[in-house]
């Protein structure tokens, strides 16, 4: 039986409730959105605010919970998100307006500590502030990851000394979570219906889910089918053991649903009976904990919030990708597209340029060999054979290349004890050396690759504008690499499994409280990270129903 939990035990929880907004109370067979807090309050016919559940946070992993719990209309569910309601709003609806975003109304713009290791930048740290979370803002690529990286989530359970009694129940792996990858999927052929011959394996996808996946619109182009060519004749180590078989397909989100809210005033008392669930993602779940004196307890009382439960690693070890932007000069002529012609298309019928978030048809997800001598010195901190050291990018315009393992680790604290001041957000980019000679060794990968005869025989790439560790000095080089690297908005770990959570995403030490947001994914994958986060939800739904 579980205790029941009320809110105003979580000071963060006035936060939600006092800039927030957002309450969406989701029951299939009533589900009814209040789009502000005076609305919610005043609703008569609710009086005491006492729910089964209470989800903080209407991101990805909220969203999936928070659906799945209220299809049991016997339950009461209450899904709080601060921003305000993504319903009917273009730019977060048509894929390429994702870039006219606004971020002061839909993005929390976090700010990151002066970064040590990218020559004291400060980087501006997007997350959705909207229904919908960062899904309502993000690129909607789609990928996964290979096996290793899921069943690193069990490994992180078992090292952190987990008991493994009910370990059929809690673990966590590829086989465990591939039913649900598929439950959430509803695949779909492209919108225009071009042909998709080759390009999509059946067996790899679900079809009856909530999460609309497709291939893109467009394609393939000639820069795709030369990009194809040139991964052949390149012979890059390609990572293959994942679910797509040939482990670069990108697919598209075609947008995922959920209706929802808005703005501030006083504070409102709600009761969870049952059970409390942070779902505010990897930067709001610890900025929430530790608000609420859940943490670290020197730092906690270092800042003048009083610990409440001591777990050191709320916060802390948070992962992420780290991107380089390279240049290269081509013989290419872009077309240029009409804006509202584009809008007037997709408009009509869902085609067009705005059905692409991105221009880029294909990622490549590879491996550095096994006898690369940044190994010998640090070791390999991928999940595993199959799991991708980096990735290539491949737009037309400008080819990136990301690190996908690293040994970097970040954090999240607090800036002070008011609860409405935003957290320190710090990457911890470029502070280990194995991140500076990963990334240098990717880009020499890259760099090989856009010299393949694919790319030059006629003409093509004419040239490598680097930055180019071969050209430069190893001192000019790193400047560069200091002074371009950014971070690709894929962070996880903050209330990792193992060290914050149990197996069955239940914070340590207190009861009736889970996390199921990306922020329990123990260190970043090779791969986007929100397919991994629906998967997680869907999982976490089911532990729930079954406690
Ligand atoms: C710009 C951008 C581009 C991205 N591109 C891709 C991509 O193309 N492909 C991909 O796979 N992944 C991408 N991602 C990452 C992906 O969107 C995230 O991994 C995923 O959304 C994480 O899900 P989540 O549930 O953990 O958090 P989120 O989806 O971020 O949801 C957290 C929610 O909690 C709410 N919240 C936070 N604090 C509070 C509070 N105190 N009170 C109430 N509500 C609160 C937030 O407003 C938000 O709605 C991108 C992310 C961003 C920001
Ligand atoms: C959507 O983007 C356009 C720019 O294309 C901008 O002018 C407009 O203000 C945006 N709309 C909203 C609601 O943010
Ligand atoms: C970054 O800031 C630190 C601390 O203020 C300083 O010591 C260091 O020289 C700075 N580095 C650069 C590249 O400006
Ligand atoms: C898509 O194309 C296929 C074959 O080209 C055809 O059988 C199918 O009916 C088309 N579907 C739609 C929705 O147009
Ligand atoms: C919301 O709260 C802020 C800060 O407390 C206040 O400045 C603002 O006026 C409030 N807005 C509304 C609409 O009440
Ligand atoms: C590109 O490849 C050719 C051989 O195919 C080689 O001669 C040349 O040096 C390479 N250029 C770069 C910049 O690596
Ligand atoms: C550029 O491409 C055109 C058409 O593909 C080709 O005719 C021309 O020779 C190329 N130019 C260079 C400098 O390679």
């Amino acid at each position: 039986m579980r205790s029941s939990v009320s809110l105003s035990r979580f000071r963060s929880l006035s936060l939600v409730l006092v800039v927030g907004v957002l309450n969406l109370q989701i029951n299939t067979a009533d589900a009814k959105v209040y789009q502000s807090l005076e609305e919610f309050s005043s609703d008569s016919s609710k009086g005491a605010k006492v729910y089964d559940f209470v989800l903080v946070g209407g991101g990805v992993g909220g969203s999936v919970l928070a659906n799945r719990l209220s299809e049991d209309a016997r339950k009461r569910v209450l899904l709080v998100e601060a921003g305000p309601d993504n319903e009917g709003v273009l730019n977060l609806t048509a894929p390429g307006l994702f870039t006219q975003i606004d971020p002061s109304t839909f993005n929390w713009n976090y700010q990151t500590i002066p970064q040590a290791g990218l020559g004291n930048r400060t980087i501006v740290y997007s997350r959705g502030k909207v229904l919908g979370g960062s899904s309502s803002v993000n690129a909607m690529i789609y990928t996964r990851g290979s096996k290793d990286d899921y069943d690193s989530w069990g490994a992180a359970l078992v090292s952190s000394g987990e008991e493994t009694k009910e370990r059929n129940k809690r673990v966590w792996s590829w086989d465990v979570l591939w039913p649900w990858m598929k439950k959430h999927e509803r695949w779909r052929p492209p919108v225009g219906n071009r042909s998709i011959s080759g390009q999509f394996d059946p067996r790899f996808h679900g079809y009856e889910g909530n999460v609309g996946v497709s291939l893109s619109w467009g394609g393939p182009s000639a820069f795709d089918l030369r990009a194809l060519r040139a991964i052949e004749e390149d012979g890059l180590e390609l990572v293959t053991g994942g679910v797509f078989g040939r482990g670069f397909n990108l697919e598209l989100n075609d947008g995922n649903a959920l209706g929802l809210c808005q703005p501030n005033s006083s504070s409102v008392l709600i009761t969870a009976t049952k059970e409390l669930i942070l779902t505010a993602g990897t930067i709001g779940t610890p900025h929430i904990l530790l608000n609420s004196g859940v943490g670290h307890k020197p730092d906690l009382e270092n800042i003048g919030v009083k610990p409440i439960v001591d777990l050191p690693e709320v916060g802390k070890s948070m992962s992420e990708h780290i991107s380089v932007l390279l240049t290269w000069t081509r013989n290419d002529t872009a077309i240029p597209v009409d804006p509202a012609a584009a809008l007037a298309q997709w408009q009509l019928d869902r085609t067009g340029p705005l059905a692409e978030s991105v221009s880029a048809h294909h990622l490549i997800f590879g491996r550095f060999r096994d006898d690369w001598s940044g190994f010998k010195l640090y070791g390999d901190p991928s999940a595993g054979k199959n799991s991708a050291h980096f990735e290539v990018v491949l737009l037309p315009a400008d080819i990136a290349a990301w690190l996908e393992s690293t040994l970097t680790g970040g954090s999240v604290t607090l800036r002070s004890s008011n609860l409405l001041d935003p957290p320190l957000v710090d990457l911890g980019f470029l502070t280990h050396p194995f991140d500076i000679l990963a990334l240098t060794e990717a880009i020499r990968i890259t760099k090989r690759f856009l010299n393949s005869s694919a790319w030059t025989q006629d003409g093509y790439i004419t040239g490598f504008l680097g930055p180019d560790p071969d050209v430069l000095s190893k001192s000019e080089f790193e400047e560069r690499l200091r002074a371009i690297s950014n971070p690709y908005w894929h962070v996880v770990g903050t209330a990792a499994l193992g060290r914050v959570v149990d197996g069955e995403l239940k914070l340590r030490r207190v009861k009736g409280l889970r996390v199921v947001d990306a922020s329990v994914i123990p260190h970043v994958p090779g791969a986007h990270t929100q397919a991994a986060v629906y998967a997680l939800a869907e999982r976490a739904a089911d532990l729930i129903e079954n406690s």
